[in-house]
C-alpha cells in the first residue's frame, strides 16, 4: 500500500498503526489531501500561526503542517502513536507537534482549526463545545471528511455550535466545510459525560462522549455479563478493550481478591472506566492503561482476560484489531490462563482462536452472539 503522501507542503512517509504485513489501507484519505491543498492555495499562514488539528487519523495533517508546530487533539492512543512514529520516519522531532488527549485541551487562542469529522457524532459535539474557549472572532474553522461520513447531523452540529456553514465542491468523494463563526452563538452546557445505572446493580456508569454504547448497555455486553467467569482463582484479570469498564467492574465483583487491569486505546474510555471503578469500589486499587491492547504487559503474567473486541478502527470496519488482541493474549496469559471473547456470530472468531490456541469451546450463544473460551495450554 502507498505510504508516501505528496501534497503542496511536501512529500512525507505516513503509515497506519498497528503495523501490518500487506497493509491494504492508506494512513490518510482524500479529505486530508483536499484540506492540505486548500490551505496551501487559500490560507495565508506564517510560522507564528497557531493551528489546532482535531481527529487527525494517523498524523498526515500534523506531519504535513509540522513547520507551524500544530496542536493535535485525538481520543485515540493509536493515532497519537502513529503521529509520533510518522514524525520520526520523516526525521522530524516529536516536538514539532503538541499531542493532547480529547480530555486535555489547551487554553490558548488559535488562528486556524482543522477538524476531521469523527465517526461518533457525540465526540464531535463534545469537541465543538470544548473548542469554544480557543476561538477568537478571527479564527478560521474548516471541517473535512469523506462525503459518506458527513450526514446532515454533522452540518447541524456545526451550525448549532459554531455558525453558518458553506460546503466546498466534492473532490475524490471528500468535502470541506467552511464555518463562519456566529459572534452571537450561545454555549450550552456540555451534555457529556452521560450516566446510566448498570441493570441489576447499584453501579453508576459514567460515559464520556466517545465511549462504546454510551447511552445504555450494549446487547452484546449484556450477554457477556451474563456469562462471566465467577469466583475463579484468577489473581490478575484484564478487561481488554474496556470501554466504560462494565465488564471489569463485574469481574471485580465476582473476584474480590483479584487485581483488575482496564485497557483501552481511547482516552475517554479509560477515563470512564476509572471513574466507574472507583465509584463502585472506593477502597480497591486497579490499573488503567491507555495503550494498544496488551503491548506493555509482561509475558505469562495474567490469569484471565475478557474481551468484547473492536470491529472498526476510525471509519474502517476490520477484524484485525480483534486478531491482534487474541495474539497478544496468547503471549500474556500464563499457562492454564483463560481468554473469554464475545463476538457477533458472523465474525466467526472461533476460527482464529482455534488456530492460535489449539482449543476453543463455546460457552453460550444466542441468535446474534457467541461467547468463546480458550485456554493457553503451552
Ligand atoms: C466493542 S467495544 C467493547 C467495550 C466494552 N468492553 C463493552 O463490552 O461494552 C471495543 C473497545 O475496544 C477498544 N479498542 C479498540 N482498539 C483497541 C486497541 N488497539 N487497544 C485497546 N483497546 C482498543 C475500543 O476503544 C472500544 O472501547
Amino acid at each position: 500500500m502507498e505510504t508516501v503522501l505528496t501534497v503542496p507542503q511536501g512529500t512525507f512517509k505516513i503509515q497506519r498503526l498497528p503495523l501490518r504485513k500487506n497493509e491494504k489501507l492508506r494512513a490518510w484519505d482524500a479529505a486530508d489531501e483536499y484540506l492540505l491543498q486548500y490551505l496551501s492555495e487559500n490560507i495565508d499562514l506564517s510560522l507564528s500561526s497557531k493551528i489546532l488539528v482535531v481527529n487527525d487519523s494517523f498524523g498526515a495533517l500534523a506531519v504535513a503542517l509540522h513547520v507551524y508546530k500544530p496542536i493535535a487533539i485525538s481520543d485515540s492512543f493509536l493515532s497519537q502513536q502513529a503521529t509520533r512514529g510518522n514524525l520520526l520516519a520523516n526525521e522530524l522531532s516529536e516536538d514539532c507537534v503538541q499531542l493532547n488527549s480529547s480530555l486535555d485541551w489547551p487554553i490558548q487562542k488559535v488562528d486556524l482549526v482543522l477538524i476531521k469529522v469523527p465517526k461518533t457524532l457525540a465526540l464531535l459535539e463534545d469537541q465543538l463545545i470544548r473548542l469554544q474557549p480557543l476561538l477568537t472572532a478571527e479564527t478560521k474553522v474548516i471541517a473535512a471528511g469523506m462525503v459518506k461520513a458527513m450526514s446532515s447531523s454533522v452540518w447541524k452540529l456545526m451550525e448549532r455550535y459554531l455558525g453558518a456553514t458553506k460546503p466546498s465542491l466534492a473532490q475524490k468523494k471528500a468535502r470541506l466545510i467552511f464555518i463562519h463563526l456566529n459572534p452571537q452563538r450561545v454555549l450550552p452546557e456540555n451534555p457529556y459525560p452521560v450516566y446510566y445505572q448498570l441493570e441489576n446493580t447499584d453501579y453508576r456508569i459514567c460515559n464520556h462522549a466517545n465511549v462504546f454504547s454510551r447511552d445504555s448497555l450494549d446487547i452484546g455486553t449484556r450477554f457477556l455479563l451474563q456469562h462471566l467467569p465467577k469466583n475463579s482463582d484468577a489473581r490478575n484479570i484484564v478487561d481488554l478493550g474496556c470501554g466504560n469498564g462494565v465488564v471489569g467492574l463485574m469481574l471485580a465483583q465476582y473476584h474480590s481478591a483479584a487485581h483488575l487491569y482496564f485497557i483501552d486505546e481511547s482516552h475517554m474510555a479509560v477515563a470512564s472506566a476509572k471513574e466507574n471503578f472507583y465509584h463502585a469500589f472506593a477502597q480497591r486499587q486497579a490499573d488503567f492503561c491507555i495503550a494498544d491492547g496488551l503491548t506493555d504487559f509482561e509475558s505469562e503474567s495474567i490469569d484471565l482476560i475478557v474481551c468484547n473486541p473492536p470491529f472498526h478502527q476510525q471509519h474502517t470496519v476490520s477484524n484485525q484489531l480483534a486478531l491482534s488482541m487474541f495474539k497478544q493474549s496468547l503471549r500474556v496469559l500464563r499457562k492454564g490462563g483463560m481468554l473469554r471473547v464475545i463476538g457477533n456470530r458472523h465474525l466467526a472468531y472461533h476460527i482464529d482462536l482455534k488456530n492460535l490456541y489449539g482449543n476453543c469451546s463455546e460457552i453460550a450463544a444466542n441468535s446474534k452472539f457467541v461467547i468463546w473460551q480458550v485456554i493457553k495450554v503451552a
